[in-house]
């Protein structure tokens, strides 16, 4: 059994002995009522689901396993999958075992290929990645053990090995939908010494001017999109489809599959193309007045502000932050960042206008399109496609928990509008 198994199994047994406690000592106490209005308004705010991956205070965003994001900025996609799955990061043989063990399972199988390659030539890079995503579902181990009748105590394992595999996988099919897409030339094999990011940076195969940069670039990035708690829309599709013990490869395509709408994560897509429609409607970097009667514009055509707003957070949001420093450390006299930087100079103030808008400060995709466009990466509709390969940290690391705790399917209670006519009536 690999290092990981074993760290895990002893973990595992501590949680699963806290879960018992802790229903035992307080399955009775309320963590949340729910009001019509709620029901009506998407659940926000109502408590009702249990992640320890991540948690998103309102006016802290983004914690992973106690760490503030400031605090793990620096750190791998491997040491940040690592604190995900088992709350603590890799010491250096740690690490050293975890990274060498995914390298070894980045080899994609030739039929998901042969799958894509056969999608229509404008398929949306989501629907490409969610598409090879299902299609690798064959391999999954826990479709093969659950069929031979595993215990229930052991689902975390397959469940981990299909975690592990997609991690490992995910930069290869991403980079490819990528040069498929957009006619970049032939695909590029991972190379089984590099580690994620690098690995992903040289199978994008994007010709610019500073490849290390770029590396750092997409460390960042990779790190700073892992998990955002259990309720966001992928989150929660994710794992409700995977408490059905549907594997993880389904999962995973599905919490993508939410993943790709306009309000959750196209909206960098989104945030990159009302930049540049506004670049090109001035002829350069819009000045504050120009932003402002554009703001203006878009909220009196009933279209909403891409990258702004949230529906958790009520600050700025530490990612869009840790993206603004890196860009203003690395090229703060890009065009398109500078645009960035006017917006964020005007938009909050636009919104603050708007009463029903509760947050009007900048989300992380406010800013993440304008870092992969400096670096040539201008593909704009691939953007989420990025965001997707950093989520698949956290999403699979939350189903591996999910079977650890054995949480059962999950299956709220509706009611109908006649149910609620009769209750307020
Ligand atoms: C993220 C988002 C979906 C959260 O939605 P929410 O929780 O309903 O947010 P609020 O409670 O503040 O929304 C109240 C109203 O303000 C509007 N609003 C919120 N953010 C807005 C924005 N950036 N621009 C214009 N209107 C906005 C909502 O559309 C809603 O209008 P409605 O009642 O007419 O439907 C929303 O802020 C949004 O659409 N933002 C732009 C897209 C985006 O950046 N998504 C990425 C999120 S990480």
């Amino acid at each position: 059994m690999s290092k990981i198994f074993e760290r895990l199994a002893d973990k595992i047994e501590l949680w699963r002995r806290e879960a018992k406690d802790i229903l035992a000592n307080g399955g009775e106490k309320v963590l949340s009522e729910i009001t019509v209005s709620q029901a009506y308004g998407g659940m926000r705010g109502v408590r009702s689901l249990i992640c320890d991956t991540s948690r998103v205070p309102q006016e802290q965003g983004l914690i992973v396993r106690g760490k503030p994001l400031k605090e793990i900025i620096n750190i791998s996609p491997e040491e940040v999958f690592y604190l995900l799955l088992t709350g603590e990061l890799p010491d250096k043989t740690e690490l050293e075992n975890f990274s060498e063990n995914l390298k070894t399972r980045k080899f994609v199988p030739d039929y998901v290929w042969n799958v894509l390659k056969a999608m229509p030539a404008n398929s949306h890079p989501m629907t490409m990645l969610s598409t090879a995503i299902i299609v690798l579902q064959k391999e999954s181990l826990f479709a093969r053990e659950y069929d031979r009748g595993i215990r229930k105590e052991d689902y975390w394992k397959p469940t981990l090995e299909d975690s592990l595999n997609i991690v490992a996988k995910i930069p290869a099919i991403a980079a490819a939908i990528y040069r498929m897409s957009f006619n970049k030339g032939e695909i590029i094999e991972p190379d089984p010494d590099m580690d994620l990011t690098g690995d992903y940076v040289h199978m994008l195969g994007i010709e610019n001017a500073d490849k290390d940069e770029f590396n750092n670039l997409m460390k960042l990035y990779l790190v700073a999109h892992c998990d955002h708690e259990g309720g966001n829309v992928s989150a929660f599709a994710n794992q409700t489809i995977n408490s059905a013990l549907s594997d993880v490869y389904y999962s995973l395509s599905g919490g993508f599959n939410g993943l790709a709408g306009p309000l959750h994560g196209l909206a960098n897509q989104e945030c990159l193309k009302f930049i540049l429609e506004t670049m090109e409607k001035f002829g350069d970097t819009p000045t504050k007045e120009q932003a402002e009667k554009q703001v203006k514009e878009t909220l009196d055509s009933g279209k909403v502000i891409p990258g702004y707003g949230h529906a958790v957070l009520r600050v700025i949001d530490p990612r869009f932050e840790a993206f603004f420093d890196f860009g203003k450390k690395n090229f703060p006299d890009d065009p398109v960042f500078k645009t960035v930087e006017v917006f964020f100079n005007v938009v909050p103030n636009e919104l603050k206008k708007v009463e029903k808008i509760k947050n009007p400060w900048p989300n992380v995709d406010a800013v993440s399109g304008s870092m992969l466009y400096h670096f040539g990466l201008r593909e704009f509709s691939y953007y989420t496609v990025v965001f997707a390969v950093s989520r698949s940290l956290g999403l699979t690391a939350q189903s591996v928990m999910n079977r650890a705790l054995m949480h059962p399917i999950i299956r709220p209670k509706s009611v109908t509008t006649q149910y609620v006519k009769n209750l307020i009536s």
